[in-house]
Parts: C-alpha cells; sequence; structure tokens
C-alpha cells in the first residue's frame, strides 16, 4: 500500500475516505506490534512542534508520547500567554516560525478556520489539534479505531452520540469519520444542542441519522454509545449553559437498560456525564480509547515523516 499521507497536512476529516483510514489502522497495528528499536527508527532526528492555544491534557501529551515513542523529539507552546502571541504576533507568524523549527506542527487554535489557514502558511506538515467548534480529526481516527479494535468492525453497528452536539468538534469529526460506513447513528441531546443546521446538509447526504432528547429509552439496541462533554466554555450567555448543565448522566443504574456488548466511549475530559462508578465496569472504553490515541498518532506522524510508510 502506498503512502498518501507523506508530508501532507491533517486539517479535517472530511479529506478522508475508508482507505486511509484503513491506512491509519493498519500502520497503528503495526507500530503497537514492532519492539522499542524498530519504532524508534521512525522519527529518528524528527521534531514534533505543538502550538496550543486552547488547553488539552489527552491531545497534546499523547502527540509528545507518541513522537518519543517512535525515536522523536517535541517542543512547543502549551499556553500561548507565554509566547510572543501575548505581545500580539499573529497565528500567521506564529506558525511560520514553529514549522522552521519543526518537521511536523501540531495545532489547537479557538477558531474554526484556524488549521486549514495556518496549513497553508506552514512550511511543513500541519497537524489539527482542535479548531474552533469546528473539526478534531485525530480525535475521529482514534475514536474509530477504537470502534474497530473493540467491536471488530465499524459497519453494521448501532452508534449513539450523546450529549453537546452543537459545539463538541468531536462530533462533527466523528460524524464526518462514520460517513464513510454503513453505520445507523442515533444523536441523543436537548434541542437547545442538536448539531447545527450548517453541518446537517452535508451529513444527511452521507449518513443514516436520527435524533431524539430521550437517552433511557434510546439505549437497548447501541453498541456504541459515545458520551460528550457540554462545553460551557463555548456558550455565548451563561444562562443558557445552566438550563443544559448536567442533562445526561450515565452511571451504573443505566447498565441494565444497555446491551451487554455495548461499549461506552468519551473523548475525555468529562465533567460529571458518566459517574467514576461506571469506570470499573468492561463496558467503559474511554480510558483505552485515550490510550488507543498516544498510538494512532504515533501511526498518523510514522506515515507523515516517512516516505515508504511503515
Ligand atoms: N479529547 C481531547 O481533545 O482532550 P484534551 O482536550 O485534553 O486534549
Amino acid at each position: 500500500m502506498s503512502n498518501t499521507f507523506f508530508q501532507k497536512d491533517i486539517v479535517s476529516v472530511r479529506d478522508f475516505d475508508k482507505q486511509k483510514f484503513e491506512e491509519v489502522f493498519q500502520a497503528t497495528d503495526k507500530i503497537i506490534g514492532m519492539n522499542q528499536n524498530e519504532r524508534r527508527e521512525l522519527a529518528r532526528g524528527k521534531t514534533l512542534g505543538y502550538l496550543f492555544f486552547e488547553p488539552s491534557t489527552r491531545t497534546r501529551l499523547s502527540f509528545e508520547s507518541a513522537m518519543a515513542s517512535i525515536g522523536g523529539t517535541s517542543i512547543g507552546i502549551a499556553d500561548a500567554s507565554s509566547s510572543s502571541a501575548k505581545k500580539g504576533e499573529s497565528l500567521a507568524d506564529t506558525v511560520r516560525i514553529m514549522s522552521l523549527y519543526s518537521d511536523v506542527v501540531v495545532l489547537r487554535h479557538q477558531l474554526d478556520g484556524s488549521s486549514r489557514f495556518a496549513a497553508e502558511v506552514s512550511e511543513t506538515p500541519l497537524i489539527n489539534a482542535g479548531s474552533g467548534t469546528e473539526e478534531h480529526p485525530t480525535q475521529a481516527i482514534l475514536d474509530l479505531y477504537t470502534i474497530r479494535k473493540e467491536k471488530k468492525r465499524i459497519d453494521g453497528l448501532k452508534i449513539g452520540i450523546v450529549g453537546d452536539l452543537k459545539y463538541g468538534r468531536t462530533v462533527y469529526s466523528l460524524l464526518y469519520a462514520l460517513s464513510n460506513y454503513k453505520v445507523d447513528v442515533r444523536l441523543i441531546s436537548p434541542p437547545a444542542l442538536k448539531i447545527r443546521a450548517d453541518s446537517t446538509y452535508e451529513i444527511r447526504k452521507r449518513l443514516s441519522y436520527t435524533e431524539t432528547t430521550d437517552l433511557e429509552e434510546s439505549l437497548d439496541d447501541l453498541d456504541v454509545v459515545y458520551v460528550t462533554r457540554i462545553q460551557k466554555e463555548r456558550f455565548a450567555d451563561m444562562e443558557e449553559y445552566v438550563k443544559v448543565k448536567g442533562s445526561y448522566k450515565i452511571g451504573l443504574e443505566l447498565l441494565k437498560k444497555m446491551k451487554e456488548d455495548v461499549i461506552v466511549m468519551h473523548p475525555l475530559p468529562r465533567l460529571d456525564e458518566i459517574s467514576h462508578k461506571f469506570d470499573s465496569t468492561p463496558q467503559a472504553k474511554y480510558f483505552k480509547q485515550a490510550q488507543y490515541g498516544k498510538e494512532t498518532r504515533a501511526a498518523i506522524l510514522a506515515l507523515i515523516l516517512n516516505e515508504k510508510g511503515i
């Protein structure tokens, strides 16, 4: 299989088809099977540069950890207020400078369109690590990988997506990603947090989905329940947030309403939408999902950096 990722940006899941996802999944499986010495050859002498204009735990640390695991190093700005952006330096100049110091740039930014713009000015491949409410493509890749690993397939599954479907960028990337597969999707949200009308046209063309507000009555036939946090930071009016806060809670009492072999996922961080007591159930896969995040990101980096692939 040829490596279509070499020296390419990853800005949107909309640029992916099933074949491209499969390339990353196969590369991830290969990396997991490699010994430490083989793995460390994949990015020897290479540098990842990260720019995070919004907070992150998993994405930034898993990229750093992934880069170290394949023999590379990372430099970066975890908090833009400690960079010259604070003095008024533009996003374009900041990205251009980072791309002079690194072989691949990872950017998280609060504005929709930021990654597409940054990719145009970057001298090296740019990976979108979250752009406003728009997309988080590597999250969708690791989400699909988790489903494929834990359910052994993606086609044919019934997948429920729960919570903040209006502002959650992981939701949009996941929906675009799932539109490459034969799946039934159920969107479960308060009316005020339904998916945005500007996205439904494109998604509906390629994906079969239904919408509901009732979580408990929606669980019994789902193979995957993907829970999301209500994104307080994206509400213009805090009174509106208070109205929907705590709308859904997955706890042990809901287990009897779900299929025994359901998997429950969450991109994390969580607040109270999944109880901590749920963590020890076999259905809880969100920490495993975060672990797969490191491995899929190692594969993405290795594919971008190695012409012959892995
Ligand atoms: N899932 C995710 O993007 O987590 P962080 O915000 O911690 O990176």
